[in-house]
């Protein structure tokens, strides 16, 4: 399915990213700028995310994998959280709707204890009915935070190999233990609202990811905008630590 799109996108052009990682970035910015409470802009980021979902499965993207609620966001004001929380909440909701109707898989990242019961209730729905397809897949970074990822996969790790159900450790098999486990790493990092570092995201996945940055905030990230961000991806040569082929 998603190789027959990819054919309608252009034969003979460069391949396209078979998997999209985004910071959602940029939110609190957008709403300032227009007087508004902070909270505003993480409404109008859980539509443009919805949109840009959609986006994305329309062009043959294989995996969308977007950084929502970091480790490190818990240090934001109580009733920012309190809010953002909420919105999880209500979008999971939602997304459980649109992934039934469009047969759309989606896999929650992060440490998931730190979450309430009914966000864990939401995301264990979400895998539950994932079960049931094939083909595009998004992936929601929640309490997520790529160091906490990398020591739980350790520990997890180290259980298995203590009780000797592991071999020795190889890069392979370790990203077995990564909550990213079986998913291709990202081709095209994107990162909207100026800034231009990583934040703790998908750390271990994004070592040969191509980093695309736009000063544009994410409410106002649109189609046009993700497809200057392929346009790039398709321009760089990935070498990989080879030298370049002519
Ligand atoms: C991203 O937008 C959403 C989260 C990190 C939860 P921000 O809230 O970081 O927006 P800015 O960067 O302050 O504009
Ligand atoms: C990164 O954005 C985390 C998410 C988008 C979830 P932040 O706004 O938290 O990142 P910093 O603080 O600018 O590094
Ligand atoms: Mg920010």
């Amino acid at each position: 399915m998603a190789a027959d799109k990819r054919k309608k996108t252009g034969e003979g052009k460069d391949p396209l990213p078979r998997h999209i990682a985004i910071i959602l970035d940029g939110n609190g910015r957008w709403a300032k700028k227009r007087g508004l409470p902070r909270t505003a802009g993480h409404a109008v980021g859980a539509e443009t995310f919805r949109r840009i979902a959609t986006a994305c499965k329309n062009r043959g993207i294989e995996y969308l994998t977007v950084y929502a609620f970091s480790t490190e966001n818990w240090k934001r004001p109580e009733d920012e959280v309190g809010t953002i929380m909420k919105l999880l909440g209500r979008y999971l909701h939602e997304a459980i709707e649109t992934m039934e109707r469009d047969h759309i898989r989606m896999k929650v990242f992060g440490d998931l204890e730190a979450l309430s019961p009914e966000l864990r209730a939401l995301v264990e729905k979400t895998d539950e009915i994932s079960k049931g397809y094939e083909g595009f897949q998004a992936n929601i970074c929640l309490n997520y935070g790529g160091r906490d990822e990398i020591l739980r996969a350790a520990r997890r790790y180290a259980i298995d190999y203590a009780a000797g159900r592991a071999d020795e450790l190889s890069e392979e098999g370790f990203s077995a233990y990564l909550d990213s486990a079986g998913i291709p790493d990202p081709d095209l990092l994107i990162r909207p609202g100026g800034e231009q570092r990583l934040s703790n995201f998908l750390l271990w996945q994004c070592a040969y990811a191509e980093f695309y940055y736009t000063d544009t905030l994410w409410p106002d990230f649109d189609e046009a905008e993700l497809d200057r961000a392929i346009a790039a991806f398709q321009s760089r040569d990935r070498r990989y630590g080879r030298v370049k082929s002519f």
